[in-house]
């Protein structure tokens, strides 16, 4: 019984996998699979955090360092596919200068990704923002000091 159910466990495993990398395409499906830069970072040099229209929340940290980004990471309690667009918003900020970021939006995850069902797309969109937010945020903190 047991030895059945496993194997049915992992069929069902298998079929629902390929499902999805059917719908979200393979890069979605293996950063899905192994999350990067997700947590929090410590002080960081540009921080926001933004709820989305379908009440999903994104946070950005960056820091920088001789202006560039050194580290980036993101957290969301959103869906899966928003946690593959802040790892990819944090990915794409990684070594980029304040200006080259402003090319970091939601349109440059989804052609990263080679696009999302269009009813994710909207995450996406919501990684993107939060990504322009942290640094407008970093931004505001260089005319204070
Ligand atoms: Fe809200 Fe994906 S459904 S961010």
């Amino acid at each position: 019984m047991t030895d059945e159910f496993d194997e049915f466990a992992r069929n069902l495993q298998a079929e629902i996998f390929e499902e999805t990398k059917q719908a979200y395409g393979t890069v979605a499906f293996e950063r899905w699979l192994y999350p990067k830069y997700m947590g929090k970072i410590d002080h960081p040099d540009g921080y926001a955090r933004v709820t989305g229209p379908c009440q999903d929340t994104m946070e950005i940290f960056l820091k920088f360092e001789d202006g560039r980004v050194s580290e980036a990471s993101f957290q969301t309690d959103g869906c899966g596919s928003s946690a593959v667009c802040g790892s990819f918003a944090a990915e794409l900020a990684l070594g980029k200068t304040p200006d080259e970021l402003l090319d970091v939006t939601g349109n440059a995850i989804l052609k990263t990704l080679g696009g999302l069902p269009k009813e994710d797309e909207h995450c996406a969109q919501l990684a993107g923002e939060t990504l322009q937010e942290a640094l407008s945020n970093y931004m505001q903190r260089q005319v204070r000091k």
